[in-house]
């Protein structure tokens, strides 16, 4: 009863209530304060946020300074290769690879003394100097975070810290100054594009939706993200749940729909619980639920877990899962704007184009449009890993270089390495060369160099990743993702698997090179759903910039990077072997033999090419060929 009275006690009942808190919540802000931010992002906690924060609450709370000091913890803050990073508000103060043991150090010096405590600052390589805020971080300062910005501000699950910012301004805009049609022109004259993989124009997407003719209409988050390397839906779900809540809202009454759906994979237990909590803090504060604001529009929002399927972020297969049906995807004569979940119409958007909804909203489509390229608009949100120095969640204003993308927030490769391809679009995107590193990233663009944007995975590779392997890494992936219901992309699939398989291990044939080819379009054409249809992407994008290292393999019998283990052979270097015997006693297969202080050598019928003696040879005698 008691916890009912105070869940009513929140409750908002009109826009002149929201803004009152809002300016109760700005007003009661003590500006003198400092402010701790740990970030609470996958990466970070693997690295030890959690030790941290529960570092920082102690302290504050022995030294009894929590007046002094607001404490937070947020979701992913973007640099997760500096993991665990710690800001210091107000002005940001970037601390990066903290450790538990620093927590005593920077309250006392940074909080109650204000002094910078440089071991903790990050270093610009470029010009070997310790950098003291995170604006002035190259990866930050190259970016326009207009997306993940607010995961470094909030605490996800606090909605007050939402409402603080402005959350909820937009719904409330669109609840009660615009019309569904003007919301729908809003988001048609903004040129949003869907930021799930298709970039299909959300506004004719909506206004479908709109017109569609039922009572009963649903709103669906896609937030399945199931390409390996990507986490930026997750990331924003579990770092900003609300602005993804709050685009729903919008949407459903554009649309006229009263429920909608999260379908969240189980993987991200944070995304889960984070979404799950800003639910329940919406509906308490009466911001989800009946009579929104007291605007007379009702909508109420569940979570659904999916399994971890790829083919289950495909929209068909979704809305299988959705129902409860084993999550394949179906042909689709009809769109399901008309006939969707349980055959209604229905809107579904994946997590960023949702997020991006309450800002073009609140700042108009003017604003937006003039942001990004002629055909994309916007930012674009990326995952960007692999072989990159600054590894971490990336948004830049859509037009800038891949190039920019790579070298200047991404720093470029490590140790000094050549940097081969950029995997774009996830599984079944296309590998781009470095001639195309001026590409601007753009939906039309990437997709003219036979890659795409897809959700927003990028993975970097350098000269020391064998393209055919990664071509075949990522077949066998879709291979054991397709749902094996047609025949094109069941088979199609098995069998270009079987090939690049047969490649990297020295049994390529010359007709091999044909015969993929043929393949690849044949699934293309005939494939049921879009997983089929783009899958063979990976090796046409490959075959048509690095036919020569296909070649190698396939004729020489040669792998160029030096992965496919049935190519190389590792042997001693005689002349700069002095016979310590360290990589002997490392070899698990006793490989390796000699006298003492006499060149030892490998036997290659036990060698099983792990690498473990040029690694372990400080005087660089293993040659690997
Ligand atoms: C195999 C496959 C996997 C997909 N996975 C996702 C996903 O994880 N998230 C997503 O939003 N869209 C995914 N899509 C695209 C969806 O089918 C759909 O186009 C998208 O959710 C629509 O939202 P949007 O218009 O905002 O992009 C996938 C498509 C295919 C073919
Ligand atoms: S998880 Fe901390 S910066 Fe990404």
């Amino acid at each position: 009863m008691e916890q009912l009275q105070q869940a009513l006690d929140k409750r908002i009942k009109t826009v002149v209530q929201l803004e009152q808190l809002r300016q109760s919540l700005i007003d009661g802000k003590d500006t003198g304060r400092m402010a701790v931010s740990v970030c609470g992002g996958t990466a970070c906690l693997a690295l030890g946020a959690r030790e941290i924060a529960t570092a920082f609450k102690q302290e504050i709370e022995k030294r009894e300074i929590q007046v002094k000091v607001e404490f937070k913890e947020t979701g992913c803050q973007g640099f997760c290769a500096r993991g665990p990073v710690v800001l210091v508000g107000p002005k940001n103060i970037f601390y990066q690879k903290v450790k538990p043991e620093d927590v005593p150090e920077i309250i006392e010096e940074t909080i109650l003394k204000g002094k910078i405590i440089k071991r903790l600052l990050y270093t610009d390589p470029a010009v070997k100097q310790e950098i003291t805020y995170e604006a002035d971080v190259p990866f930050y300062k190259k970016q326009a975070r207009l997306i993940i910005g607010t995961n470094s501000e909030i605490d996800p699950t606090d909605i007050e810290q939402y409402i603080a910012l402005g959350g909820y301004s937009a719904a409330a805009k669109a609840l009660f100054q615009m019309s569904p049609e003007k919301i729908v022109d809003e988001i048609t004259r903004s040129g949003l594009r869907g930021r799930g993989g298709g970039g299909f124009p959300t506004g004719r997407k909506w206004q479908s939706c709109r017109v569609a003719e039922g009572d009963i209409k649903y709103v669906i988050c896609n937030g399945d993200e199931g390409d390996p390397g990507s986490y930026q839906d997750g990331s924003i779900l579990g770092g900003n749940p609300h602005s993804v809540i709050e685009g729903m809202i919008i949407g459903a009454y554009a649309i006229g729909s009263h429920e909608g759906y999260i379908y969240v994979r189980n993987e991200y237990p944070l995304a889960v619980k984070h979404a799950r909590i800003a639910i329940e803090q919406a509906m308490d504060y009466g911001l989800l639920g009946d009579n929104i604001l007291g605007s007379g529009f009702s909508f109420k929002v569940t979570i659904n877990k999916g399994g971890g399927a790829f083919v289950c972020g495909e929209s068909s297969a979704l809305i299988a899962s959705l129902e409860g049906k084993v999550g394949e995807p179906k042909a689709k004569y009809v769109h399901m704007a008309e006939k969707g979940l349980w055959d209604r119409p229905s809107l579904l958007n994946n997590v960023k184009t949702w997020a991006n909804v309450p800002l073009i909203i609140n700042k108009g489509s003017a604003w937006y449009s003039k942001i990004g390229t002629a055909g994309s608009k916007g930012t674009m949100v990326f995952s960007l890993v692999g072989k990159i120095n600054n590894s971490g969640l990336v948004e830049i204003p859509m037009g800038v270089t891949l190039r920019k993308m790579i070298y200047d927030i991404g720093g470029g490769i490590p140790g000094g390495k050549k940097f081969k391809a950029v995997q774009a679009g996830g599984p079944s995107g296309g590998c781009i060369p470095e001639q195309y590193l001026d590409t601007p990233v753009d939906f039309d663009e990437l997709t003219g160099l036979g890659s795409m944007m897809g959700s927003g995975g990028m993975i970097v590779m350098d000269e020391d990743n064998c393209i055919v392997d990664v071509a075949r890494y990522f077949i066998e992936f879709l291979k054991g993702e397709s749902c094996g219901k047609c025949v094109p992309c069941r088979e199609g699939l098995a069998k270009l698997s079987e090939i690049l398989t047969r490649i990297t291990r020295g049994e390529g044939r010359p007709e091999d090179i044909e015969t993929m080819t043929d393949l690849g379009e044949i699934i293309h054409d005939g494939a049921l759903c879009g997983l089929g249809r783009s899958a063979a992407n990976p090796v046409l994008s490959t075959l048509r910039y690095f036919k020569d290292e296909y070649l190698a393999h396939i004729n020489d019998k040669k792998c160029p990077a030096g992965v496919c283990r049935e190519l190389i052979e590792y042997t001693i270097d005689t002349k700069k072997c002095n016979g310590c015997g360290v990589c002997a006693r490392n070899c698990t297969t006793k490989a390796i033999s000699g006298e003492k202080r006499k060149a030892h050598t490998i036997n290659q019928g036990l060698c099983v090419k792990c690498g473990v003696c040029e690694d372990s040879c400080k005087f660089g005698a293993v040659v690997k060929r």
